[in-house]
C-alpha cells in the first residue's frame, strides 16, 4: 500500500485554508501508512485514527460553511459526501474485523478522491 503522494499542481483548490487542511490530513493519514509498515496493528494507531477522524469532521465543518456563505449549489451535495465519509470512517474505524491495512487503503483512496473529484468541483469559487 502506498502513501499519499502531495502535489500542488495536482491537489490545490485555490483556497488556502482548505488546502492546508487537505495537506495537513494527507501528512496524518501517510503518517499511520508509516506506522502500519513498520508493523503496528489498528490498536497501535487507535489514536492516530481517531485524530484523523477528528480532522476530517473539522474540515467538512468549515468546507461546508464556507459553502454556505458562497451561497454555492454544491452545498447539499457535498454534504451528503462529507456525511458518508465520516460514517464509513466510523464503522471501519469500529469493526475488529477490518484490519488496519484495509482501513488505510480505503481511507487513501476516499481522501484522494475527496479533494481531486468532489472538491476540484468548487475549485476558483470559494
Ligand atoms: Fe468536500
Ligand atoms: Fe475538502
Amino acid at each position: 500500500m502506498k502513501s499519499i503522494v502531495w502535489s500542488d499542481h495536482q491537489f490545490l483548490i485555490g483556497n488556502w485554508v482548505l488546502d492546508e487542511q487537505h495537506k495537513s490530513i494527507v501528512t496524518k493519514v501517510n503518517e499511520i501508512v508509516t506506522l502500519w509498515k513498520r508493523g503496528a496493528s489498528k490498536r497501535d494507531a487507535l489514536q492516530d485514527l481517531e485524530k484523523l477522524r477528528e480532522l476530517f469532521s473539522r474540515h467538512f465543518t468549515v468546507e461546508e460553511m464556507m459553502l454556505s456563505d458562497a451561497g454555492s449549489a454544491l452545498l447539499d451535495e457535498q454534504r451528503e459526501a462529507h456525511g458518508s465519509y465520516c460514517d464509513m470512517a466510523n464503522e471501519v474505524i469500529l469493526d475488529d474485523n477490518i484490519s488496519l491495512e484495509m482501513i488505510l487503503i480505503d481511507i487513501t483512496e476516499w481522501w484522494t478522491n475527496h479533494i481531486l473529484i468532489e472538491d476540484m468541483k468548487f475549485k476558483g469559487i470559494l
